[in-house]
């Protein structure tokens, strides 16, 4: 992503005064963590898994888990300088690594690209909803027809794969174009529009009936409704809405500059983003227990919620069509991000050009993602790992299969194959928060992240992987142990 460089430069001579680089990174950052997992995964799997205790152990693996990763990912991408798998090889050789170290930039391409083929179908959702409340489609919409009026578009695949078309176009456009001049400028305002609106939908909720149940439900945690499932789900979804795990902060954190700190443009990614989704989950459960809904009605539910509210409240229609609006460009910001890393490793690799490698990725997953359209009507009953729909499994197979163990793999690298003078060179963390970081880094993070797999094989689901991934840790620790003792 040479580009961002370049816009960076175009940005700051505009603005120089506060238009400074590290203001850059962080909107980026936001831009492609606040997406679609905050508005709309975020609210409907902690109804689904039962509200407040769901979302303590979202937090605290955001805190104890995201955090750290995200921070190590960043670092890596700084020192490595290129796409996810050369950024591994280089840092590799560099500390006297394993090769194979290169497959953490391999997992987090492929992971890229399934995530991307179901994120512009939801992302379609969005835009058809913002056409519909243009045209005054939700003006006084009962909590009944609301509901009817998405599983008549569910319904629809031709619709479904319209819309996915519509998005992934875009997504494509703005990848290959490679300039972010404009969107950094956007960004800048549509991120405090976006806060602004949930601001506005908050008040909005405060009125309603269904609040203080909200907030209730959101946060009053009783774990005895817990499942470790539910659990694996909150860790994944940890990784999904601060993308990490992947080489998406690697990639923006090779055009983060050396002075600035890490540690706290990722303070400022996580806070801003867990804001977003807690708002927008308060906002969405006020509504379904203003309407007596169900909480767990699944990836419905921010679309059969919020045009209730828009149909009901004082400016609806504006409210609406913008809040709409800036659904499909937070998601838009995010799966730019999805597919940069691909694109930048065809580029680097194989010397492919940026059209032809954001068009050919981006067929590759426009073909998958009609999996996901069909996933909704035609294959409803079509069922893989178990009871899920092929949407249901590329989602659960990469956010809490593949990212975990990306992340996992990042924080071992940084934590054991670093050398401790390059790792405080490149991170340069206050000495204190520094050792409390590295014992957390070390140990908590990957046995964390084992014993959440590992308490799912009692399900059977995760089990394969979870030893894929343990002995392919040991392999690479044990190799990388040898190969950085080994005299000479
Ligand atoms: N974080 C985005 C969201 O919450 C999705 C996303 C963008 C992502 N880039 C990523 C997830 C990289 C994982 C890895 O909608």
């Amino acid at each position: 992503m040479p580009s961002l460089k370049l816009s960076n430069k175009v940005s700051s001579t505009v603005l120089r005064e506060t238009w400074s680089t590290k203001r850059i990174f962080i909107l980026a950052a936001v831009g492609s963590a606040v997406g679609l997992g905050n508005l709309w995964k975020f609210p409907y799997i902690t109804g689904e898994n039962g509200g407040g205790a769901f979302v303590l152990v979202y937090l605290g693996c955001v805190l104890l888990l995201g955090l750290p990763i995200l921070m190590s990912e960043i670092t890596l991408g700084r020192a490595g300088q290129g796409n996810p798998v050369h950024t591994m090889q280089v840092l590799a050789k560099r500390q006297g690594a394993s090769r194979l170290w290169s497959l953490l930039g391999v997992n987090g391409l492929l992971a890229g690209a399934l995530i991307l083929s179901f994120y512009t179908v939801i992302a379609g959702w969005g835009v058809a909803y913002f056409f519909d409340s243009a045209q005054g489609v939700f003006q006084t919409m009962s909590a009944q027809q609301a509901s009817e009026h998405l599983t008549v578009l569910l319904a629809n695949p031709l619709q479904l794969l319209w819309w996915h078309t519509v998005v992934t176009v875009l997504t494509v456009w703005i990848v290959a174009r490679g300039v972010r001049k404009g969107l950094e400028v956007a960004l800048n305002f549509m991120m405090p529009a976006l806060l602004l609106i949930l601001l506005v939908l908050l008040g909005y909720a405060m009125t309603t009936t269904g609040f203080e149940q909200s907030v209730q439900f959101m946060f009053a945690a009783d774990f005895s409704k817990l499942s470790w499932q539910a659990v694996l789900v909150a860790m994944g979804h940890a990784f999904f809405t601060l993308s990490i795990g992947l080489g998406t902060m690697m990639v923006y954190g090779s055009y983060f500059e050396r002075q600035h700190s890490i540690a706290s443009a990722s303070l400022w990614v996580a806070v801003v983003d867990t804001l977003v989704a807690l708002l927008a989950g308060v906002v969405i459960f006020s509504i379904v227990f203003a309407n007596g809904l169900a909480t767990g009605s699944g990836p419905g539910l921010l679309f059969s919620t919020l045009p209730i509210a828009f149909g009901q409240m004082s400016g609806g229609w504006f409210f609406g069509t913008l809040f709409f609006a800036l659904v499909v460009f937070a998601a838009l910001t995010s799966a730019i991000s999805l597919l940069e890393p691909s694109v930048s490793w065809l580029n680097q690799r194989f010397g492919i050009g940026r059209i032809k490698a954001a068009c050919g990725l981006g067929f590759a997953t426009w073909l998958l993602g009609v999996g996901t359209v069909l996933s909704f009507n035609m294959w409803q009953n079509v069922h893989f790992m178990g009871t899920r729909t092929l949407f249901e499994s590329l989602d659960f197979m990469t956010t809490n299969i593949m990212l975990p163990l990306g992340g996992m793999f990042m924080a071992v690298f940084v934590a054991w194959v670093f050398k401790d003078q390059d790792r405080a060179q490149e991170m340069a963390l206050p000495k204190r928060f520094s050792a409390v970081f590295l014992l957390n880094l070390k140990w908590f993070v990957p046995v964390a992240i084992l014993w959440i797999f590992a308490s799912n094989l009692v399900t059977g689901q995760a089990v394969w992987w979870v030893m894929i991934g343990a002995l392919a840790l040991y392999g690479l620790y044990v190799k990388s142990v040898l190969q950085t003792t080994r005299p000479g």
